[in-house]
């Protein structure tokens, strides 16, 4: 079975669980900016929290879905979050974290800890992620996490905090032998 942690130098990205729920709450679920370019929406009460950790909680045995939480060592603050879907050979992630520890550098270091982690499982060829074309901070943490732009997916998907028109995203991706040249 996949360890299901991750260590980075200041991170320690372990699986949520629902005790976690009040600090997701205040830390970003409940925040318009932190779920603009997300998928989900902003939890209007703690109950929506719960209902949310339900999904996002998922079988330890489940070796195609790893969610985090990402916990500060300094101080044990959960500063954001993080999922990573595994489908031979590709596997994908998305990421958040909360405002007041944005541009900290938490976002690459949580992204290079990931697509470590992904490499490490046997079959991923690549990790890549899409995000939305004016989410220039996704953009920008992708690509000083070593992952290039492929290209911009036009009309590629809905994103419910910015309406019912299909949007353009890029498509950001980090191959096996790029992440590690010798093909290891
Ligand atoms: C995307 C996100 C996780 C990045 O986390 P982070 O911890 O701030 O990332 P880092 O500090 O490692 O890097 C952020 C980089 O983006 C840059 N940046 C910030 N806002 C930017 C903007 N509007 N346009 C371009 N670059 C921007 C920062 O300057 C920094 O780059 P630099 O180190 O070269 O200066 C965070 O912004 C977030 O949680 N956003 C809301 C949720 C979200 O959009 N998730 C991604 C969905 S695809």
């Amino acid at each position: 079975m996949t360890a299901r942690t991750i260590t980075t130098a200041r991170l320690l990205l372990r699986p949520p669980a629902h005790q976690d729920a009040q600090a997701i709450y205040d830390g970003y679920a409940r925040d318009h900016d932190v779920a603009r370019y997300v998928l989900w929406t902003p939890h209007r009460s703690i109950t929506d929290t719960h209902a949310f950790l339900d999904h996002f909680i998922c079988d330890e045995q489940d070796e195609r879905s790893f969610p985090w939480v990402m916990i500060r060592d300094a101080d044990g603050v959960l500063i954001g979050a993080m999922h990573l879907r595994v489908e031979p050979p590709r596997a994908d992630f998305g990421f958040n974290i909360a405002r007041p520890y944005w541009n900290q550098g938490y976002g690459t270091e949580s992204v290079r800890g990931v697509i470590a982690f992904a490499f490490s499982i046997p079959g991923v060829e690549r990790v890549q992620a899409v995000c939305h074309v004016d989410n220039g901070a996704s953009a920008r943490t992708m690509e000083k996490a070593g992952m290039v732009c492929e290209g911009r997916l036009r009309r590629y998907m809905r994103f419910p905090n910015i309406g019912d028109e299909a949007q353009d995203v890029f498509l950001y991706a980090v191959t096996r032998t790029e992440h590690s040249p010798l093909g290891g």
